[in-house]
């Protein structure tokens, strides 16, 4: 859903953090409210979408289906904001951050993951600490680590014969990766395939935090766009052309139909020796070890438990493959 309002006033945003909504006919429990700072322009450009879009994903799975009732978006005239409401709803997230102080206070659990971190701060720590302030609830240390870790793996894994890396991203909600990706490797292209709800919040962090980087939702034609979100109802990608693949933390979220339909359209899309990175838990509502790998390839170049494996609130084990195209 798609609101704006003049000013958010103290009243409004205590009753988006702390109260369920109801509008148009139905009830939103807006406790996860996160905000960003948004253009009237970039506002416009998601009406413009919203707008067009069609009914809603064919096919969204029961886990997705619970959490699209909870979506909101209300854009603020006067004060140039956008509230997101719906994308966390678990206590954990940011717990453990000090925005003020914009420190990370959990002791690294073991040695891998005290040096994962420490790279981490060292090299990506200004980028990152400057979202911050901003964003507590959205972006906590796990989220930054487990897309640290893939964004390292396309690093030393993806190969592009010409001008750079064409990268699909399939689930990218709140578009950490293309954002670290953007800094950290020679990525040419990047195409992120996401639910036609959560889009929105994707393409609003990708203007807020990288205004400079030429974007197109799936209704707009632009020519030089480096990102190309598109519906997961509605997609078409080129075939055989993508030198890396990537889903982090969302096959698990998906019916196992979704995920093998991904990996059908992964053999499609990866070029000959592209290569597919991928980072899930090994059970949620679908398990790791019951992907059809061998759609994409036989040879897994990286097979191994995750940094962040065990990382979460509720310790759950992470697995990292990364499987070459056959
Ligand atoms: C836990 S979030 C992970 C987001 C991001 N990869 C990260 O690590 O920060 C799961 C993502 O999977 C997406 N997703 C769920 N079902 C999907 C589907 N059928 N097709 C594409 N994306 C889907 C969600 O919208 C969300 O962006």
């Amino acid at each position: 859903m798609y609101f704006e309002v003049d000013t958010f006033e103290a009243k409004d945003l205590a009753l988006l953090g702390r109260a369920n909504i109801s509008a148009a006919g139905r009830t939103f429990e807006t406790r996860t409210v996160f905000y960003l700072p948004t253009r009237a322009e970039d506002w416009a450009r998601i009406r413009g979408y919203a707008g067009g879009m069609a009914g809603g994903p064919e096919e969204i799975s029961d886990y997705w289906d619970a959490r699209a009732s909870n979506f909101l978006y209300v854009f603020s005239r006067q004060q140039n904001m956008l509230a997101i409401c719906g994308y966390f709803d678990s206590g954990y997230i940011g717990q453990f951050i000090d925005p003020t102080g914009q420190t990370f206070n959990l002791p690294a659990r073991n040695n891998v993951q005290e040096r994962v971190f420490k790279e981490f701060v060292d090299r990506d720590g200004p980028l990152i600490r400057s979202w911050y302030p901003l964003l507590p609830s959205l972006i906590d240390h796990y989220d930054l680590y487990k897309n640290l870790s893939v964004a390292r793996l396309i690093e030393q894994q993806a190969t592009a014969p010409g001008e750079g890396l064409r990268i699909l991203e399939i689930g990218a909600g709140g578009c950490l990766l293309p954002l670290l990706l953007r800094r950290v490797a020679g990525v040419q292209r990047y195409d992120v395939i996401d639910l036609p709800f959560v889009l929105p919040m994707g393409f609003a962090m990708m203007r807020a935090f990288a205004p400079d980087v030429p974007i197109a939702l799936p209704n707009e034609a632009v020519g030089d766009a480096w990102l190309r979100f598109q519906s997961s109802d509605d997609y078409s990608i080129e075939d055989g052309v993508y030198d890396a693949a990537v889903n982090v933390t969302s096959f698990g979220e998906m019916s196992q139909a979704q995920v093998e339909g991904y990996f059908g359209l992964l053999e499609q899309a990866l070029r000959p020796a592209g290569v597919f990175a991928c980072i899930n838990r090994t059970d949620k509502s679908t398990a790791f070890a019951d992907y059809p790998w061998s759609k994409v390839g036989t040879e897994f170049v990286v097979d191994s438990e995750d940094p962040v494996s065990g990382y979460h609130h509720d310790r759950m084990q992470i697995m990292r493959r990364v499987v070459r195209r056959g």
